[in-house]
């Protein structure tokens, strides 16, 4: 297998302020779902995660749980290091923005930004939220009773007034809408990276960059009485994991800028503008993608502690099994826009597509070919139009399967596979192997090896999505997974006839 290219995929760092709930679940499912589709299609990558856990929301939640900041995050940053092993996540790294390698980094970054001119001392007189840890303007700004709320997430803001370092953001307006303009595909899709472009249209603000009200961050360097916004502290994070920090910084050499950043809409701002100015001015060429997903809505609304509307991961992995559940949620929520989720879509979900499309064509196929071919790879003869057909379908598409997953487009792959499980269902039904084995086993052989061919393929293609069933499915086939890729899909006969197969388990239950 010859390696083909590199890449770096990174889930948002969650504030460990919360409970992981769906949403959380979510945006690192897929982007757990892209990392293995790579590395399926032999290319180097390196997929991290983490915990984001400075600033003052950091802190309120810490002195509300009578806790100091750093066990407080000690014990949360557990739960989502946790919640990796739960939801399988093929993870290389996973980082803390409280350790020494990520301080480092921070003010590595800082002085480069200050050394280009773009860092001064000033004033901040404006609207800030410690929820979104964002600043907002005036025309950002809502009433909602008593209370002030940004318009774009709701949260309440509150007047701040006090010294602060600034970051010449301003000076970046042109050189950013140059910088969208040679690189279409920076943010993606489409109507965020048209946002984007109409937010900086609008102008652009210099932007506060340190803060003096508290104290839980990583202070500016040789300034003691500031700490570092979060925000710049927390997007640092994706080169502090590859090193960029180091002398030996062969990670960050390797890997960047082939990146990239699978977020939520709610954070593309700070990742689609002030992210890639931050790193222009520093010298540091911007990442390659940033994507950025819908919300996980519940009912009408995003899914949140505050809202009270959290449908728990844990518990529905507990009930229904983890691969369904990546399954439900990668299949079911439009990639890029809002998708509501509920237990009643959950069942219809698992036994359509699961237990009676997939499930279905590997339980009755297996069991088959366990009582009639003593439970071994049958031999195929000549293949007809029909098993041709069937074959082909899949293996003239590998091109365009390869482009799916390299635009992102993950419902058109899922769908592209369940379908041709739906295909594969419908050709057992018409060539009927059952009836052929008094008469035509010679044929029988050959249809019950097109279809076993067809099992294997499905299984390595929907292998990123649910990693385990499908690597239950190949060890029925008694295929070793790791001797397959994405190219193995287009050849047809890797089944080696008269070899044994292993004992069949039932994959995909009905509820
Ligand atoms: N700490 C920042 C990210 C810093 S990255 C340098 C943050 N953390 S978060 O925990 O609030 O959110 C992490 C990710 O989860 C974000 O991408 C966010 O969009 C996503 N989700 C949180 N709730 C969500 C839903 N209900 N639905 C889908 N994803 C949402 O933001």
């Amino acid at each position: 297998m010859k390696n083909k290219n590199k890449f770096y995929i990174t889930t948002p760092i969650y504030y460990p302020s919360a409970k992981p709930h769906m949403g959380h679940a979510y945006s690192s499912i897929v982007a757990d779902v892209f990392a293995r589709f790579k590395r399926l299609d032999n290319n180097e990558v390196f997929f991290l995660t983490g915990t984001d856990e400075h600033g003052l929301k950091i802190e309120n939640a810490a002195k509300k749980n009578n806790q100091s900041p750093i066990d407080f995050c000690n014990d949360i940053s557990k739960t989502f290091r946790d919640l990796t092993k739960i939801l399988n996540l093929s993870n290389d790294d996973f980082i803390r923005t409280t350790e020494t390698r990520h301080h480092k980094t921070v003010h590595l970054l800082w002085n480069k930004l200050l050394k280009n001119g773009d860092i001064f001392l000033s004033k901040y007189k404006g609207w800030y939220s410690v929820s979104d840890e964002a600043y907002y303007q005036d025309d950002e700004i809502l009433n909602e009773g008593k209370n002030k709320i940004a318009k774009i997430s709701r949260s309440k803001v509150e007047w701040v007034e006090e010294e602060s370092f600034f970051f010449k953001l301003s000076a970046w307006q042109d050189r950013l809408l140059e910088f969208y303009n040679n690189n279409k595909d920076f943010i993606m899709p489409i109507s965020r990276r048209n946002e984007v472009i109409s937010f900086v249209k609008g102008g652009l603000k210099d932007l506060s960059v340190s803060r003096t009200s508290f104290n839980w961050g990583i202070k500016v360097p040789n300034n003691n009485k500031h700490v570092i916004y979060v925000w710049l502290d927390a997007l640092t994070n994706y080169l502090s994991a590859i090193n960029f920090q180091n002398k030996d910084n062969s990670l960050y050499r390797k890997f960047w800028p082939e990146s990239l950043h699978i977020i939520g809409k709610d954070i593309l701002r700070f990742h689609a503008v002030y992210w890639p100015a931050f790193l222009l001015s520093a010298g540091i060429h911007p990442p390659k993608k940033i994507f950025s997903h819908g919300w996980i809505l519940s009912g009408d609304e995003k899914m949140s502690k505050s809202k009270g509307n959290i449908l728990e991961p844990i518990d529905l992995i507990n009930e229904f099994g983890l691969d369904q559940i990546r399954y439900y949620l990668m299949k079911e929520v439009s990639l890029g826009n809002d998708g509501k989720i509920s237990r009643e879509n959950l069942i219809l979900c698992i036994n359509s597509d699961l237990a009676n499309n997939f499930g279905n064509l590997c339980q009755r196929i297996l069991s088959f070919v366990n009582s009639k071919c003593e439970n071994k790879i049958p031999t195929p003869k000549e293949f007809t139009s029909e098993d041709n057909e069937l074959l082909n379908s899949m293996t003239s598409n590998i091109e365009k399967i390869r482009k799916l997953m390299t635009n992102q487009n993950l419902n058109e792959y899922i769908k592209f596979t369940i379908d041709y499980s739906f295909l594969a269902n419908k050709y057992i039904n018409d060539m009927e192997p059952w009836k052929l084995f008094k008469t035509d086993k010679d044929r029988m052989n050959t249809i019950l090896y097109v279809a076993l061919e067809s099992i294997r393929k499905i299984s390595i293609l929907l292998s990123p999505v649910m990693p385990n069933s499908t690597n239950n499915i190949l060890t029925m086939l008694n295929i070793d997974f790791k001797k397959q890729d994405l190219d193995s899909v287009s050849n047809n006969l890797i089944l080696k006839p008269g070899q044994d197969l292993n004992k069949i388990k039932i994959i995909f239950k009905k509820f």
